[in-house]
């Protein structure tokens, strides 16, 4: 039996240590071949990943001596979590290290649509020099909507504050009478007020069978025509082809992608539009965030390893009552 499948690139000091004291596989490029996965999990107590690699009901039935299953990351989609808590397998993951970076990417989105930085760029590279052309708009007085304030969508909004931002946030599990509610002077709205009232729409959901598909033509057509929306969250949770539409019909001034339906994707409209902005999922890649990601999740599956368990897991037993 060996300890430790590492399915993607995760690498890192703390994988350093994990892979001096455990019999670990590195192996990267795993996650492109389902198969090739199914017939290596039996043989390990313990997998890492990423987001790339589909940990489903087969996988986790496969690894039949799994104890932990470690997720370098925040979102919870890619691994059946609930599949892996009946079987008994501990969930570790990083709920809160890379937080700080999305909610930096998520900021710096908002202030390159507003002062259109990669459009004035690229055309500045080309050789132009259009300077009322590019003139933008402050975020000094406008209102951001925060739609999910979790742990990303609270750190935005914080860093919203000091450019004197409004926040107003739509969150369905959020209880408005947080204190984080009242730290950021917010307004806990529906979602409908929140499309209509913000200036920027800033999403930070995690992909459910509630958000899938949850920023449609109808969304995107409530907002204000002067309205940017900014994904960093999952591309599943928008229609990009109603998102093309809406961009096209001038339902709202632009839209920042940072993630995507089919990642990577195909060149499709969006890449055309000088009114958007799209990055690699790069939100939680930063040196600072990626390394905090990495130890905690090393740490928690070394710790499971080893009999102590994990300090970050999703296996919370269901209460008898209530
Ligand atoms: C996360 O869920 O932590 C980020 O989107 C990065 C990733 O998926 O690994």
């Amino acid at each position: 039996m060996r300890d430790v499948l590492v399915t993607e690139n995760v690498t890192g000091p703390e994988m350093e240590v994990l892979k001096k004291n455990f019999d670990v596989a590195f192996e990267p490029e795993l996650w492109k071949s389902p198969d090739r996965l199914l017939a290596m999990v039996p043989d390990f107590r313990a997998m890492i990943v990423r987001n790339q690699t589909r940990v489903n009901a087969n996988v986790i039935a496969a690894g039949r001596s799994l104890k932990v299953i470690g997720r370098a990351g925040a979102g919870l989609d890619n691994v059946d979590t609930e599949a892996a808590t009946n079987a008994g397998i501990v969930v570790a993951y990083a709920p809160e290290q890379n937080s700080i970076s999305v909610a930096e990417l998520a900021l710096g989105m908002m202030l390159s649509l507003a002062r259109k930085i990669a459009a004035a760029d690229r055309d500045t590279r080309a050789g132009g020099w259009k300077r009322r052309e590019f003139t933008g708009i402050e975020l000094y007085g406008k209102t951001l909507g925060i739609v999910g304030l979790g742990r990303i969508g609270y750190r935005t909004a914080v860093r919203a504050r000091a450019f004197g931002m409004d926040i107003i946030a739509h969150d369905e599990y959020a209880n408005p009478d947080a204190i984080i509610v009242s730290e950021l002077r917010a307004r806990m709205v529906e979602l409908d007020e929140l499309l209509a009232q913000a200036d920027f729409i800033s999403c930070h959901l995690p992909l459910t069978s509630a958000t899938r598909g949850l920023f449609d033509y109808g969304k995107f057509s409530r907002m204000k025509p002067a309205a940017f929306f900014i994904n960093t969250s999952r591309g599943e949770v928008v229609d990009e082809e109603a998102l093309v539409r809406a961009l096209r019909d001038k339902k709202i001034a632009g839209a920042a992608l940072d993630v995507r339906l089919k990642e990577p994707p195909d060149k499709g409209a969006l890449s055309g539009m000088d009114n958007v902005i799209l990055t690699p999922h790069i939100a939680a890649f930063t040196g600072e965030g990626q390394e905090r990601v990495v130890a905690s999740v090393c740490r928690d599956v070394a710790g499971v390893l080893s009999g102590k368990g994990a300090k970050n897991h999703v296996n919370f037993p269901k209460p008898k009552r209530g």
